[in-house]
């Protein structure tokens, strides 16, 4: 998950070409570079690390021109260095690459004499393009030529030296955008890399490829035929997101979630009249079974949205995470229901699983942030989030949004499958519309977490445990935990931990037990006494009730605001996001930016 942008005009470039990699950040930032195209031909800049690096590259050697492409690096082949950054050159040709090239050592192999610089499957590209230039093809064949060539994925800028106002890009599996300036001609990965470009956007098909130049657009489809495709205009939503006085993005997501949760709640619950509002398109009565796939913190919301629907709805639920769903060949009946959760929209995997539902003639709705995603672009139903930008990479406020709509859409299913009574609906709806402020009142929990954090930061590994509802929260505390404090987490079905993995607890062993008062609490409270029998030190998350059921049980008890159990995984969420950051930020990682992660992980 790398991001790209290119633009051809009549100005110089590379200052509005870092300003997009700042935009694009977030998609990865092990390393970045820049290339040009001026008086002295192909140039470039390269860093290893953040843009911050590349910037001060390009302070002490400066480069410019009228046409440029650049990139940030997730690095999938080869170590992240400045060798191997992006962009990447052979001959007259430059290329930058989002994707993965399947076949790279195979068309290695198939240019001899040729000698490689990178240990990248992007650099075979350059050359695949320069050989086909040598051998008397144009530019733009040469590069049509090099398309058919390669499998995998791929969004590619390619820029060659004595082609002086011409891009030539293509997408395969990877987003791309072209960006219609005035007299100038852009390229991104997303919309949020041209915010401050344009906001008219062409975003290219499966298999696109295109010319750009500062007054044109020529786009052809995969067998090579002009295509027209549609104009989008971007409307709002896309500023740079800002810290304001937060220390972290991650900080400041966690504190908006009281109206970000706000805004979900407003697109799917009538407050008014204490029902949700069923989203268009999706008649319940027609399906038999939903299907929730996702990845990581996203795979989470939907384990937990399975009880909502099965518990509330009586409709059954299969919710699996989409790198393995999409190679099981799972049996999948046209009355289901498929839902994508994704944050981002453009998550690999979760794309391909929308795929091949589609394939098979489901129903598929994608629960997104972005609706100018991919996802939103090609599910039949695009259900928004409204969470804002979320720059963190660990995901937080999409985390609970994802709940909330989820639950929204639970409460909908049930009514319209007449499932539940008019008392029920409306107290589930009050549950959900009080949920802000329960979670307002959470956050001031912040600095007593942050005390309990500077212990847990003190340690190798940690469990968290639940039951019900709880199970995929203690799952999002712990990967919460290890992806931002790079200390090793599991979060386990409290019942299941004395089949095996309560070998592991030793004296002073964490283990952060989520136990809201319900009618599994008294459950989760025997196997906190089993590992606290052997010496595990307790953090207990609970509320007011729970909190009088267990004494001195555990050594810190956080005790969350009490809700409506229909609620409770949004509150206790609060909590263990709270106690990852703290315990990130008191060992001094990289909070918003952790090491070898990426907010959206569009390959494999
Ligand atoms: C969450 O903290 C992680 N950064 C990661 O697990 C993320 O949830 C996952 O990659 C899915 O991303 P998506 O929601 O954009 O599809």
């Amino acid at each position: 998950m790398c991001g790209i942008i290119g633009i051809t005009g009549q100005s110089t470039v590379t200052e509005r070409l870092v300003d997009g990699l700042k935009r694009l950040e977030y998609r990865g930032y092990d390393s970045s570079g820049i290339a040009v195209i001026n008086g002295t031909g192909l140039k470039r800049a390269r860093a290893e690390g953040k843009i911050k690096a590349l910037e001060r590259t390009l302070d002490m050697t400066p480069l410019d021109g009228h046409i440029g492409i650049a990139h940030t690096r997730w690095a999938t082949h080869g170590v992240p260095n400045e060798t191997n950054a992006h962009p990447h050159f052979y001959g007259r040709v430059g290329v930058v690459h989002n994707g993965i090239i399947e076949n790279f050592l195979e068309l290695r192999n198939s240019l001899p004499g040729h000698k490689f610089q990178t240990e990248t499957d992007t650099e075979v590209v350059a050359h695949l393009i320069e050989d086909s230039l040598n051998r008397g093809l144009s530019p733009k064949d040469a590069f049509e030529d090099t398309l058919k060539k390669l499998k995998g994925a791929y969004a590619f800028g390619v820029i060659i030296d004595g082609v002086d106002d011409q891009i030539f890009c293509a997408r395969a599996g990877s987003p791309l955008a072209i960006g219609i300036g005035e007299d100038e001609m852009y390229l991104g990965s997303d919309a949020m890399a041209l915010a401050q470009l344009t906001n008219k956007l062409i975003y290219l098909e499966e298999g696109d490829w295109a010319i750009i130049s500062p007054k044109d657009a020529q786009i052809f489809d995969r067998e090579g035929a002009s295509v027209t495709r549609e104009e989008t205009i971007i409307t709002g939503g896309l500023a740079m997101a800002e810290k304001g006085n937060y220390r972290h993005f991650m900080l400041k997501e966690i504190y908006e979630q009281p109206e970000t949760v706000g805004r979900t709640l407003a697109n799917y619950v009538d407050e008014f009249n204490l029902t949700a509002n069923l989203p268009e398109g999706l008649d319940f009565s027609k399906f038999d079974r939903i299907i929730i796939i996702a990845c990581g913190t996203a795979y989470y919301s939907g384990v937990v949205a399975k009880y909502w629907f099965e518990q509330l709805a009586n409709i059954a639920v299969d919710v699996d995470i989409a790198s393995e769903f999409r190679y099981r060949e799972p049996v999948i009946s046209e009355n289901s229901l498929f839902i994508a959760v994704s944050q981002s929209g453009e998550t690999a995997d979760t794309l391909a699983a929308l795929r091949y539902c589609q394939s098979k003639g489901v129903t598929t709705a994608a629960l997104v942030n972005v609706m100018t995603s991919t996802m939103a672009r090609e599910a039949d139903i695009a259900l928004p989030i409204n969470a804002g930008p979320e720059i963190g990479v660990a995901s937080t406020k999409a985390f609970t949004s994802q709940l909330t709509a989820l639950a929204s859409i639970a409460l909908s299913a049930m009514k319209s499958r007449k499932n539940i009574s008019r008392d029920a609906e409306i107290r589930l709806a009050n549950a959900l519309i009080k949920t802000p402020r329960k979670i307002k009142e959470a956050l001031e929990l912040d600095p007593q977490i942050e005390q309990i954090a500077f212990e847990l930061s003190k340690s190798r590994s940690a469990f968290y445990l639940g039951r019900g509802m709880q199970v995929p929260i203690a799952y999002e505390g712990a990967l919460k935990l290890k992806e931002i404090s790079y200390i090793h987490a599991e979060g386990y079905a409290a019942g299941e931990l004395k089949h095996g993995p309560i070998a592991l607890i030793e004296d002073g062993t964490p283990v952060i037990v989520l136990a809201p008062y319900d009618n599994l609490f008294e459950k989760t409270i025997s196997n906190l006494q089993e590992v606290a029998s052997r010496g595990a030190r307790i953090i207990l998350i609970t509320d007011e009730i729970g909190a009088k059921s267990t004494g001195s049980m555990a050594s810190e008890m956080i005790v969350v605001p009490s809700t409506d159990s229909f609620v409770a995984p949004i509150i206790t969420t609060i909590a263990i996001q709270l106690l990852a950051y703290h315990t990130a930020v008191h060992l001094g990682t990289d909070v918003d930016q952790p090491r070898n992660l990426a907010k959206s992980v569009t390959v494999e």
